[in-house]
């Protein structure tokens, strides 16, 4: 079989670190394992447009691997191209990079490695919600500078004690989050969702569900994203969403960049109507040089702060690497050998969705048609 892969670049890192395992160079470690049973590991980070190396590549591959940190888009119209294409698996977690929709048309299973990086990812969300309530990035960043002008970044440095903090979505990564915040004593944890954590484990976390997303967003201090992007999530945070936000709430996303509005979001932050925005996640990466959100900073001015982006990198740490690496190994030998997958880990299979988390499917059914879960323009 030709299984293609589609990673990005270590160059002289991932010589200097082998264990960046998510790399062109070190191809999730299974290139021998691969070879040695007959199959072909095509592996490349050239993903864009039509005569990019993966179009090249994937018109007679049997299965993609593709990452969330440099997707390669796999679209109607790449799926359309790839006859033999019979699996798609994400290395991580998020498969809204693929067009699932048109995979279910075809047939196509598409899988991830769940689980394999939501701890990654919550120490990610809590720590950029403590770089941004604390106003850390200004702070260091003057330190850098060689300044020193307290009172220029207390002024907009609060405590986490006693803030409302929400989350959109309560699955793996949202749960663990809240079960972190615990011990920071915050006044309401706070989540929506269609699924309810069952009650001992609300009482447990001292939590509580709201039904009504304007709600929940107009109750808290803090609103962290971490659910899917699919048809019912994209653009969620918009214009109109934020406006029933608390004037000076922050956002962190580290779901996907495309659940909320890019320039809805940076107008929010410049105006002082949030007083920060972070995450890891861009409506398409790699993330232009002129994406609004490398330069949107809380009334306008970098000294302000309010600017906690990063690469997407949280679900990546050599830890997590090392788990999706594995979980995409396994996912690989019960294909090859035809065993079931691991129901968690597949998301769609003969031509329907196995995870309840894309979305209540019945409720979204009108949106489905010419829907692209992930950004076509840069
Ligand atoms: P999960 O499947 O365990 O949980 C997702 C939760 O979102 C489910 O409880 C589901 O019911 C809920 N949900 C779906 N649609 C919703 C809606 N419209 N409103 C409210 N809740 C909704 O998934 P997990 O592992 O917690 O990951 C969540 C997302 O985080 C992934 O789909 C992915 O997009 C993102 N992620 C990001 C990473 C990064 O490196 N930045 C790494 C791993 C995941």
């Amino acid at each position: 079989m030709k299984v293609v892969g589609v990673f990005y670049k270590g160059g002289e890192h991932a010589k200097e670190q082998p264990k960046l395992l998510g790399t062109i160079e070190n191809q999730l470690g299974i290139r021998k394992w691969l070879e040695d049973q007959g199959h072909t590991y095509v592996v490349t980070d050239d993903k864009e447009g039509a005569n990019s190396q993966f179009d090249k590549e994937l018109v007679d591959a049997d299965v993609i691997i593709s990452t969330p940190f440099h997707p390669a888009y796999i679209t109607k119209e790449r799926i359309a191209k790839a006859k033999n294409l019979k699996a798609c698996i994400t290395a991580g977690i998020g498969s809204d990079h693929v067009d699932l929709n048109a995979a279910n048309d075809r047939k196509v299973g598409v899988y991830e490695v769940t689980g394999s990086n939501v701890v990654s990812v919550a120490e990610h969300v809590v720590m950029t919600i403590l770089a941004l309530v604390r106003n850390f990035v200004p702070s260091h960043e003057m330190i850098i500078k060689g300044d020193w002008e307290v009172a220029a970044v207390a002024k907009n440095s609060y405590d986490l004690e006693n803030k409302v903090v929400a989350t959109i979505g309560v699955g793996r990564i949202g749960e663990r989050v809240l079960r972190r915040l615990k011990p920071f004593d915050c006044k309401e944890l706070l989540y929506y969702d269609y699924t309810s954590l069952p009650a001992d484990v609300e009482k447990e976390i001292g939590c509580r569900r709201v039904e009504s997303l304007e709600d929940i967003v107009s109750q808290a201090d803090i609103v962290t994203i971490n659910c899917p992007l699919h048809e019912g999530t994209k653009g969620l945070f918009n214009k109109e969403l934020i406006s029933k936000m608390k004037d000076g709430a922050w956002l962190v996303n580290t779901a996907r960049g495309a659940i909320v509005n890019a320039q809805d979001v940076a107008d929010a932050v410049k105006s002082g109507k949030l007083m920060g925005y972070g995450g890891d996640v861009w409506p398409y990466q790699p993330a232009p040089k002129d994406h609004p959100w490398r330069s949107m900073f809380y009334k306008g001015s970098q000294a302000q702060g309010g600017n906690a982006m990063t690469p997407h990198m949280s679900g990546t740490s050599l830890d997590a690497q090392v788990r999706y690496a594995a979980g995409t190994k396994t996912i690989l030998d019960n294909f090859f050998n035809g065993k079931a997958q691991k129901q968690s880990d597949i998301i769609v299979e003969n031509g329907e969705y196995a995870s309840k988390a894309y979305g209540e499917r019945a409720k979204l059914a009108d949106k489905v048609k010419n829907f692209t879960a992930y950004e076509t323009q840069k």
